[in-house]
């Protein structure tokens, strides 16, 4: 059995969890659900970092022992986890007897080979990254991440001969393509291996300065320094050397850090491994950072999004599925409620959620709820199922290279696939023609194909794929499901079996007045999630926000009957096919410009979402689309026939 074991960063304990830790542990737990439903044994590890200055000047900050303090703010990181429904398996603290045992270990080990050495040395050390800069590092004379000026220390210290590892280090990278990804992170650690000599690594501190810190097994007087305790952390966990975790999974590691961390997981990781004797991990994930306004993200600009803050707005689920749809891995990417509002109802509320409401509903109306057996098979079956196929190809192809906004992108050909296949089967038209052999085959084909979205959707939204199940009448076990099977199986639903008679999983939402003041306070929406008021900002001048012209539900429908207005000789009743369950009627002033033969028959453009309103007594269901030219109006029409339905978009 093939395995996986995938890492998150250990956080610092000195602030509480934000936005960029909530993404790169839900981006670990969604990567270990999908290998899971791979069919491989998994293992993910997150955990926190205690030790160093940081954390002992924040200690200080609250008037605490640096280890009342690290146990709470650890204890934060661990609560939120359940909270996110991340299910990692273990959570390592660095002030375990487990891990100091093994940090220890390894630095008696490296010792004993020769690989450490006691040296002075000088140089920019930044305390919030907890590492010496050399001057070619800093931009202008400041902490590339920190954007402050790093403090210039000399002293005594052990150091770890890792220009050693250089050329090892440049040939394993160039003959592993999977080592560092995705590539731009790949090359930029090899045109820094490529542009001069690397140097040696300082790793301890004199006690005199810090002692908050794993005492060196080989001098009592210092202290390691925190990068090379906290990587260890990928071995502590799974018992390095003798544990059965460690032989199972360590081949298989994956870690996943963002770019602020990259030279430490690239350069210092892998050679202290070399130099421990143990083989390199397989692979480096590295994403982007989130930006707010265009900054990083961090505690130390105060600019942070609390995750729970968006679970309680928005959902846990509609907010995993934004971080990871929205972000291309990789690359930087901007949060704002506004593109969750966004996503949210564009993909969520809209695609996924109509076809789940629709398909139930339909099976309630035309077979009690009962799931029917295919019938009566056409073309559009096959290339329904074949676009199904290729759909979900793609989404497993991609989600495992870690491209998984490409991979939902896939998978959404499907949802509005099946949405269009609805539209052009038209099944209340088999239900009034009584094609109940067509009209099951119709909905079988929808109900079977949104079962294999639904668990294709567990690793990004366990407890909505979890409940779309349910609704299908099946109960989810990871066990039960395997990805790669599902491009081949078909009709695994059971006919006879009852669906749920509404879904209403994802609800549509509008964005909190404040969202777009402060984005990192708390806000909850009053009474839940999809009751916020709506303010949109850009009225001044003139132009709205794509999420206002989101809000016209505009569709093609087919004029089927038109008579005059008892009571106004302007207006015209047209009854339009918009696809749903009987005409719409709308009341229409185009009388003078239109008999109803001319209309008859036509496609329009109906505003379909317009609140209903009586005229001169007469229900008008939306608005009917036309441009005036001179003396002439226009309606306004497909150029091509369409199904009636069929989104103006
Ligand atoms: O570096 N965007 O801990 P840390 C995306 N203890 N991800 C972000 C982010 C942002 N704006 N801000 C933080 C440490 N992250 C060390 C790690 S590992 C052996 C030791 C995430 O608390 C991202 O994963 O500063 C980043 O690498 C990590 O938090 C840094 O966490
Ligand atoms: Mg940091």
């Amino acid at each position: 059995m093939e395995r996986f074991y995938i890492t998150t960063p250990i956080y610092y304990v000195n602030a509480k969890p934000h936005l960029g830790h909530a993404y790169t542990t839900t981006v670990a737990d969604s990567l270990c659900r999908f290998h899971r439903l791979m069919g491989e044994e998994t293992y993910f590890l997150t955990g926190t970092d205690e030790h160093g200055d940081k954390i002992v000047q924040a200690a200080e900050a609250e008037g605490k022992s640096p280890k009342e303090y690290v146990d709470v703010i650890s204890g934060l990181f661990r609560d939120l986890w359940p909270n996110m429904n991340i299910a990692n398996n273990d959570f390592i603290r660095t002030t375990e007897p487990r891990h100091i045992k093994v940090v220890q270990d390894i630095l008696q080990k490296v010792h004993d080979s020769g690989d450490i050495y006691f040296g002075e040395y000088g140089g920019h050390y930044c305390f919030g990254c907890e590492r010496f800069y050399t001057e070619k590092e800093l931009v202008d004379g400041l902490c590339p991440d920190h954007q402050t000026k790093p403090e210039y220390i000399a002293e005594k210290n052990y150091f770890f001969k890792m220009s050693k590892y250089q050329g090892w280090l440049k040939d394993h990278i160039t003959k592993n393509p999977d080592f560092i990804r995705p590539e731009q992170y790949r090359n930029e650690v090899l045109s820094l291996l490529e542009s001069g000599e690397l140097e040696d690594l300082c790793i301890s501190r004199p006690k005199s300065r810090l002692t908050w810190g794993i005492e060196l097994p080989f001098d009592k007087d210092f202290v390691t320094y925190v990068w090379f305790d906290a990587l260890i952390n990928y071995l502590s966990a799974l018992d390095y050397p003798e544990g059965d975790k460690f032989k199972k999974f360590w081949p298989a590691a994956n870690h996943l850090v963002a770019k602020d961390i990259l030279k430490p997981h690239a350069v210092f990781w892998p050679t202290m491994l070399k130099a421990a004797g143990i083989e390199p991990f397989q692979s480096l994930n590295v994403h982007g950072y989130w930006l707010i306004k265009n900054a990083k993200m961090s505690k130390s600009i105060g600019n942070v999004v609390e995750p729970l803050a968006m679970k309680d707005t928005y959902g846990l689920d509609a907010f995993r599925y934004f971080l990871l749809r929205e972000m291309s891995f990789g690359q930087d990417s901007s949060f704002s409620e506004e593109a969750l509002v966004g996503r949210l109802n564009a993909d969520l509320a809209n695609d996924l959620g109509n076809l789940f409401n629709r398909t139930l509903s339909m099976t309630h109306k035309y077979f009690g709820g009962e799931v029917p057996s295919p019938e009566i098979e056409d073309i559009v079956d096959a290339e329904i199922k074949k676009l199904g196929q290729n759909a979900m190809q793609s989404f497993q192809e991609h989600f495992g290279e870690l491209r998984f906004s490409r991979g939902l992108e896939g998978l959404w050909e499907l949802v509005r696939g099946l949405n269009k296949y609805i539209d052009a089967s038209a099944p209340w038209t088999l239900f009034k023609e009584k094609n109940t052999g067509r009209l099951s085959t119709v909905i079988y084909v929808l109900l079977e194909s949104m079962r294999k979205i639904a668990v294709h959707l567990w690793p990004v939204m366990p407890e909505s794929s979890e409940n779309m199940l349910k609704q299908l009448n099946i109960v989810f076990s990871p066990d039960k499901f395997n990805l790669p099977k599902e491009l081949d199986v078909w009709g695994v639903l059971e006919s006879g079996s009852t669906v749920a008679e509404t879904s209403n999983l994802f609800p549509r939402v509008e964005l909190p007045a404040s969202a777009d003041e402060a984005p990192a306070k708390e806000k909850k929406a009053k009474g839940g999630k999809a009751e916020a008021k709506a303010k949109t900002t850009a009225e001044d001048n003139g132009t709205i926000e794509f999420e206002d012209f989101q809000k016209l539900d505009l569709r093609v429908g087919t004029v089927v009957e038109v008579e005059p207005h008892p009571d106004a000789d302007r207006l015209l009743l047209v009854r339009v096919d918009t696809g749903e369950e009987a005409p719409r009627q709308v009341v229409a002033g185009i009388a003078e410009h239109f008999s109803p033969d001319d209309l008859m028959g036509r496609q329009v453009v109906v505003v379909a979402n317009l609140k209903p309103r009586k005229l001169r007594k007469q229900l008008s269901q939306g608005m009917i689309l036309a441009v005036k030219s001179g003396e002439t109006l226009h309606l306004l029409t497909p150029s091509g026939d369409v199904a009636p339905g069929s989104k103006v978009s």
